[in-house]
């Protein structure tokens, strides 16, 4: 009975042996099998990924923006480096989408301003990260004239024609050529679309480098005398897109002077100085700390709305805005060849529209930069000269550039 039971005891205790190191063979494998995984998924991931970047990266996905319209195809093209920056791009009005940058502590955020579908941007009139044209910002009284000739274009703002029509470049779908972190999109727009004359065939360049930098390289050629300025309008907000408003960012334009505005927005011809104005950004200021002073610039902007002359010679590349939070730790850099940034804070948002995390896109919860030449320059004969020659051939370069200041 002794026995039987000690044998039972000991057949009893085997088993228990036996089963723990099938359990722990388990957890072993299991736990392998887990590694595995693990450093699988690490590995197919840009460098420094903190696991929130799988929740912002899934908010725009690819099959979203495949549709045809106008007969072509659309797509959504990603660029990602070697740093863990990733930049989404459409070919319909060849917009940047969404920027994923970390911020001091590896937490990621989407730090452009877009929609979750293409179908948002069918129905956009933010023109939230587009290539605009063939003329960027105003044209007065939606008309100008060469050599003599007058040219009608769509008066689609308050009399004025704003960011080349009805159906300007940011509603044309371009064709793509992704090789590696460079997307090269093209597009021809025909003589008098929309009332410009000359087929002006177009061609938009973003690489994106593990510096994390954007750089976009433009060229335009055309047949027939004609005008051009483009310019991409993407909205930033450091925070993260949806994240609150901007007016805690802080600001810098290396500029000494502004283009004098109406109350409809069109420059008066006048350069005037920035300096003793809430104008002058040449030192960091808040975005909010002065824009609602009692200024007759500021309340016909309502806000900052603005063209800046930026302080450098013709056709030069220099550093133009830097808009740092530091909250985040996200430093953004502007770089062009342009002589002017329009600088606009947003101030026609008014929370109609929700962006790719549900959230609407209320009052001032962005800011878009904008190199380019001058507003209405087609008018105003003192301005940086826009006109385009046949056998010419326009060229833009400007950057983008994200630091991530780690304290
Ligand atoms: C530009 C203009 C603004 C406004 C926005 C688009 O930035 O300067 O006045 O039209 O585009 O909403």
């Amino acid at each position: 009975m002794k026995l039987t039971t000690k044998n039972n005891g000991n057949t009893q205790l085997n088993k228990s042996i036996r089963n723990f190191k099938h359990q722990l063979s388990f957890i072993f494998l299991s736990t392998g099998a887990l590694l595995t995984a693990f450093l699988l998924s690490y590995c197919s991931k840009p460098k420094s990924v903190n696991n929130n970047f799988e929740a912002v990266d899934t908010l725009v996905k690819k099959e979203a923006f495949q549709k045809e319209i106008d007969g072509k195809k659309v797509d959504l093209f990603v660029l990602q480096n070697d740093s863990g920056m990733v930049v989404k791009i459409t070919n319909y009005g060849a917009r940047i989408v969404s920027i994923l940058v970390p911020d001091k502590n590896g937490k990621y955020d989407d730090i452009t301003l877009g929609y979750p579908t293409i179908d948002g941007y069918l129905t956009d009139s933010m023109y939230l990260g587009c290539v605009v044209g063939r003329y960027a910002n105003r044209i007065g009284k939606a008309q100008f004239k060469l050599d003599g000739k007058l040219y009608k274009l769509a008066a689609n703002d308050h009399g004025n024609s704003l960011h080349g029509g009805n159906k300007g470049f940011s509603a044309r779908v371009w064709d793509a050529v992704q090789q590696g972190d460079t997307l090269t999109l093209t597009y021809t727009s025909p003589d008098m679309e929309e009332g410009y004359p000359g087929n002006l065939t177009v061609k938009v360049q973003y690489i994106l480098t593990n510096d994390n930098e954007i750089i976009m390289n433009y060229e335009a050629t055309t047949d027939k005398k004609t005008v051009v300025n483009l310019t991409n309008h993407a909205y930033y907000n450091l925070h993260g897109e949806g994240n609150g408003t901007i007016l805690d960012h802080f600001l810098e334009i290396f500029a000494n002077q502004t283009t004098e505005i109406d109350s409809l927005l069109i420059p008066t011809g006048k350069l005037v100085d920035v300096k003793d104005t809430p104008f002058d950004f040449n030192t960091p200021h808040t975005i909010g700390e002065r824009i609602n002073t009692d200024n007759e610039q500021i309340k016909f902007g309502k806000g900052y709305d603005h063209n800046w002359v930026l302080n450098k010679k013709e056709g030069e590349f220099a550093l133009a805005v830097r808009l740092t939070d530091t909250i985040s730790g996200r430093i953004l850099e502007l770089y062009t060849t342009e002589p002017g940034v329009q600088v606009y804070s947003g101030n026609f948002m008014n929370g109609s529209v929700k962006g790719k995390s549900g959230k609407p896109y209320e009052y001032r919860t962005a800011i878009a930069m904008e190199p380019q030449h001058f507003p209405d320059s087609p008018n105003k004969p003192n301005f940086p000269s826009t006109i385009l020659n046949p056998g010419e051939k326009y060229t833009q370069t400007s950057i983008v550039k994200i630091r991530i200041q780690k304290q």
